[in-house]
């Protein structure tokens, strides 16, 4: 089991501006929808820098980040340290400006805005198209149809469509909050199945002591592989591990999203795990497929998508809450759930208690 971390980007700090195109470059991250400007500011102090971090700190909420972009004349040299300040709430990504050239860490180099016959305005279209892309590229080497599920909504303006996600989290939010204090504050939670951490990512940002597991290494790493050069950020904990040899625990909450049918003819086995590593009355929370089959009689539907190799399994209502009763859990709630593109089953939310 080894363990990983995952950030996630919401600030662009642009240093170098005046001789060297650094606000041509905000301006272009502007235009495009993908960033948008928070604040702008040219040569700021440290004060500055501070007060845009906690304005766009405090203008996040638990399922979308602000952004900002910081334009600087000159290196900050007080960056580093501000970073390290605000690394359980934000992170940055530097932009150096040099010669109408962009470079991020040491070796990262995008081409020169100039020159070209092409308008300014343009060409700095380009060099953020550039930037934009490179974030995208880096991770591609691992990207699957599967692994790419979470990184749309992590990344804004990646071009690469939505995997709902953040919907799918702001559905998957009631079920996770203290209906009392509306948060999940002193929780530990299990996500199984986090892929790229875009839940658990959502469950910390609710103030939950985040544990992360992925039988896909590549779900875990393209993110801390390129973002341990380049952000600094909150992290939770994030395992490769098979949900099946996880040793951990015990936790407050699990959830267990859209990951439940892969576990096929062992289903019964993740309820008993999970019911184990649960303290008295935590809360598993699944988010599920239900088959539309077999009307009050527990039944399950096993079917191939376009993404996967094998069958799933789809059990239908009364198979599920036979599974739960059976493996000593309880319901306490259950509501709908984001339905993917193209799939037929619909989705729902299931929380339940164990019991004793
Ligand atoms: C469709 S994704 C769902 C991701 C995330 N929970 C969500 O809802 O956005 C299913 C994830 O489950 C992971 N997975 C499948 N079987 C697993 C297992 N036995 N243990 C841990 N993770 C598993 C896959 O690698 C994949 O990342």
């Amino acid at each position: 089991m080894t363990q990983e971390n995952i950030h996630v980007p919401n600030i662009i700090i642009i240093h170098g501006t005046k001789a060297n195109g650094g606000s041509g470059l905000a301006d272009a991250f502007v235009r495009s929808s993908a960033w948008q400007l928070y604040e702008l500011s040219e040569d700021p102090t440290e004060k500055t820098v501070q007060n845009i971090l906690r304005t766009v700190i405090e203008n996040s909420s638990a399922t979308s980040k602000a952004h900002a972009i910081i334009l600087a004349d000159q290196k900050l040299s007080f960056v580093r340290e501000l970073e390290q300040s605000y690394i359980e709430e934000a992170s940055v990504i530097s932009v150096c400006m040099d010669r109408f050239r962009a470079y991020i860490g040491n070796d990262t180099v995008f081409y020169d805005a100039l020159p070209s016959r092409q308008s300014a305005e343009t060409r700095y279209d380009a060099l953020a198209e550039q930037l934009l892309n490179w974030m995208q590229s880096t991770f591609a080497e691992f990207l699957t149809p599967r692994t790419v599920y979470q990184r749309y909504d992590i990344m804004p303006g990646m071009g690469l469509g939505s995997s709902l996600s953040n919907e799918k989290f702001c559905a998957l939010e009631p079920f996770l909050l203290s209906p009392t204090t509306q948060n999940m504050n002193g929780k530990r939670a299990l996500d199984v199945g986090c892929n790229e951490g875009y839940l658990s990512l959502g469950m910390v940002m609710a103030g939950a002591d985040v544990t992360g597991i992925d039988i896909h290494r590549p779900n875990l790493t393209t993110a801390s592989r390129y973002i341990n050069a380049v952000f600094h950020a909150p992290s939770a904990t994030f395992f490769h591990s098979d949900f099946f040899e996880f040793e951990g625990g015990p936790f407050n909450t699990i959830l267990c999203a859209s990951t439940f049918h892969y576990f096929r003819n062992r289903q019964e086995d993740f309820l008993q795990k999970a019911h184990a590593l649960l303290i008295d009355a935590g809360e598993l929370i699944l988010e599920v497929g239900v088959s539309q089959e077999g009307g009050d009689q527990p039944f399950v539907e096993k079917y191939a998508r376009h993404v996967d190799s094998d069958d799933c399994h789809f059990p239908n209502d009364a198979e599920y809450l036979r599974m739960a009763k059976e493996n000593n859990f309880e319901l306490i709630d259950k509501g709908r759930s984001v339905d993917q593109a193209g799939d037929p089953i619909p989705r729902f939310i299931y929380k339940f208690r164990a019991c004793a």
